[in-house]
Parts: structure tokens; sequence; C-alpha cells
């Protein structure tokens, strides 16, 4: 679907985007495993909870959706029955993923751990993406794990059992792949201790442990021993991924003022604000609150003068999903942003160094591709023109905020990609420039 964005004369409003992503995927999937029941209010939407939730389901856990929460008194939640440790039945067809890398991976960790037979698989973009990373230790710790390509894309076949703990030297800064481990390691022998490369996002560490799993970490090593969960409510704070859209608007458009309210303010995501701040984008961050083990937070942005800066190192993995929306701030900065050590993006649900820098070289955009990065120079006028989501969602939206701040009328091909983790996108975008 062909999606055609005006530039934009100001852009103003208040915004709450959606359930973050990450944190309501683990909500589930924990919740699957715990004794007892949960209530999760405020779950992300789009295509991957479909995702998620399908999976949990051909698994035997009862997820009902409920209008009305009685519990947090938000407009709608979702009550998890949890299956306790060993409670999860064989599944009688494939487990489809869909486009979730974090679905794919997330669940692989809970089905080594089971005796039974399971194949998971997702769409085309998801059975090209790495899985050799997962399949590697899981087998370490004594699962049967089987691939294309030498076990190392999805389709996966998985017949797990009695796994035993291991001391895993991650050879990337992945949550994903950090969460698979943490959630074998929760049903192997003795202790599971993983050492990160960088830190990334650890919503999977906070809640395991407010669900009464032993747990530790020193410095980048994470630890977890062989633990029973207890069912928790989880109200999920809205997505700092889908808030640095409205965030990247507001500070490189002229003429804006946007509050983004509710956000997840958990430190191992919000590099975007750090990069931002030193970009010179004033975001002020209000209401500091705390709910079930996480930190949210509004973020107000306005009009701001932009400078280049360098995106690199163990920044990275707190920046990553954001990457692409920050190199279109850096087509408003003054001088050149360079972003290095980010191999990881070309490994997402698209090459997503190959798509930005296509989609922001049509716009007119200077801005060179590296194998790891990017270099953008900013100061180049953007103009409106056709571009191709290349079916990434975060491509897509990065695209549509592109069209706000470039000349004439931008056409985003691919456009219903947004829909994976943010369907309102367009209906907001269209509210925050409607002056
Ligand atoms: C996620 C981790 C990140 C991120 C993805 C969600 C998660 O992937 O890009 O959108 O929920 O754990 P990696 O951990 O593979 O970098």
């Amino acid at each position: 679907m062909n999606r055609h964005i005006k530039s934009a004369d100001r852009i103003e409003g208040d915004v709450v985007p959606p359930g973050d992503k990450s944190i309501s995927h683990r909500a589930a999937l924990l919740n699957s495993i715990a004794n007892g029941a949960a209530h999760v209010s405020n779950f992300c939407v789009g295509d991957d909870r479909v995702s998620m939730l399908r999976c949990l389901r051909g698994l035997g856990v009862q997820i009902r959706r409920h209008a009305d929460c009685t519990v947090s008194g938000a407009p709608e939640c979702f009550e998890v029955r949890g299956r306790g440790k060993h409670g999860l039945r064989e599944p009688t067809t494939p487990l489809n993923a869909g486009n979730s890398g974090t679905t794919m991976r997330l669940v692989s960790g809970l089905l080594a751990a089971q005796s039974f037979l399971s194949i998971i698989s997702g769409d085309s973009s998801l059975r090209n993406r790495p899985m050799g990373r997962i399949v590697t230790p899981l087998k370490q710790m004594g699962a049967q794990v089987m691939g294309r390509q030498d076990d190392s894309l999805a389709p996966l076949a998985i017949r797990g059992g009695e796994l035993r703990g291991i001391d895993y030297e991650m050879p990337v800064a992945s949550a994903q792949l950090k969460s698979c481990l943490l959630i074998a390691g929760l049903h192997a022998e003795g202790e599971t201790l993983l050492r990160q490369p960088a830190a990334s996002r650890d919503h999977t560490e906070r809640m395991i442990t407010a669900m009464g799993a032993s747990t530790w970490s020193d410095g980048l090593s994470v630890g977890v021993r062989a633990s029973e969960l207890t069912a928790m409510d989880v109200s999920v704070p809205a997505d700092i991924s889908g808030a640095a859209f409205w965030l990247v608007a507001g500070a490189c458009h002229p003429n804006a003022s946007v509050r983004v309210k509710g956000v997840g303010f958990n430190p191992s995501r919000t590099g975007v604000l750090d990069v931002l701040d030193e970009m010179g984008a004033g975001v002020r961050v209000e209401n500091v609150r705390e709910e079930a083990g996480e930190p949210k937070a509004d973020l107000v942005v306005e009009s701001s003068s932009l400078r280049g800066v360098r995106i690199a190192g163990d920044v990275i993995p707190r920046v990553i999903d954001e990457l692409p929306v920050l190199a279109l701030a850096a087509c408003f900065a003054e001088g050149t942003t360079v972003i290095e050590d980010a191999a990881e993006l070309r490994v997402k649900e698209s090459d997503r160094i190959r798509a930005t820098v296509d989609g922001l070289t049509r716009l007119g955009a200077r801005v060179e591709e590296r194998p790891d990065g990017m270099a953008i120079t900013g100061g180049a006028a953007l103009s409106g023109a056709e571009c191709d989501s290349y079916g990434d969602h975060r491509i897509a939206m990065t695209l549509a905020v592109a069209g706000l701040l470039a000349r004439g009328e931008t056409v985003v091909a691919g456009a219903e990609a947004a829909s994976v983790s943010y369907p309102a996108f367009w209906d907001t975008l269209d509210e925050l420039t409607r002056s």
C-alpha cells in the first residue's frame, strides 16, 4: 500500500504510543509458564502481538482478551492463565512467529526445555534472520535443535528436555539472545551465566526477578538458576521506540511542540534520548514514575537546532531500533553524523542500513553507506520523493516522518508494514499535523 505524506506546516499535540513490544512479549511469555493467572494491560498492538499470542496458544496457554480490565481499570487487557513450568502442551502444527524475531528467539528458549517436538517458523524476512546465535548455546545446554543451512536459519525443529546451565560468552549484544538463554536457564540444572559484550535491554532480567526467579548480575554478566515463577500483573508502559518517531519529528521541524506520554524510561532503552540530547534537541523528561519494576515518564520536545554526532560503541544496543529515525534527524543537523558498530542493523526485519540509506538518498539527503553503519551530512534540504519501506515497520515510519519534514509530497510504498508495531501511526500523524 502506498501512503502519500505532505510537508507539515506545524507538528503539535499529545501522543500516547502503543504499549512497549519488548515488555508485552515478556509479560505474555513469562506469565504463560508461571503459577497463577495474571492480567497484562496496555499490551502492545499490531501484528507482532498476534504472532506471540498465537505461538503461546499453540502451546496450550489460555489467553483471553477482556474489554475492561477489572484489575487495572485499563480499557483493555489480556488475562494469561499460567500453566506452570511443566504444563505446556506439544503443538499439533508448526508455530508461526510471523515477522517477529523476539517471538521466535524467546519462544525457542522455552521450547528447548520441553521434552516434546516443536517446529517454529515465520515469514520470509524472519526465515532469513540469523538463528545460529540461539541454536549453538541451546545445543550446549542439551537441547536438540535443527534448522536450515547448517542449523542457522528457521524453520527450527526443537526437541528439548533436561537442560544444563552454561557459562556463555555471547558473541553479540542481543537482548533476544540473552532472553532466550535466560528463559532456558530457568529450566536448567545448575547456573546459567551469560557474559555480554555490551549491555542490552534488561526487561527479561527485571521481570523474572520480580516474578521470583533466582538471578544475579555483575557488570555485563547476568545469571539465573532453575526457578519457578509466580504470575504477575503488568501494566505495560508506552513504547519508547514508537515515541522516537515523534521526538525526531518535533526536534527537526521548525514549528513543533509534541508531548509523548507514559513512555517506558528504562535506562537500557533510553539511548535515543542520550543521542538526541547530544545533538542539541532539548527533550524534557517530566513526571517520572515506576510501575511493575519499569520506570516511565512523559517526554516533551520542541523545534531544535541540531548538531552532528558520533553514535558508536556501547550506546548502540540501547538505541538499535531508533537508528533509522536518528539517521533522519542527522539530515537536519549541522555537520556530519557517523553511525558505527551497528552491523546488527543489517539483520533486522530488513537490512536497515541499506533501506535507510536508500530512502534518505531518494529524498535528497547526503548519506554514505558503510559496512557497520552510515555517515550523514546534514543541511541538504529534503524534497518529497517515492521511497520504499522494504517491508519493515521502522523504515516505513521513518520515511513517513521524513515526508513531514521534506518539501512537497513523499510516497511511501509498503506503508502497511507500520502495523507490525504501530497500527495507529497514520492516525497519529494526521492528528499531529492537523493545524
Ligand atoms: C528486542 C531486542 C532487539 C530489538 C528488537 C526487540 C527484544 O533485538 O532490535 O526490536 O525485545 O529483546 P536484538 O536483541 O536482537 O538486538
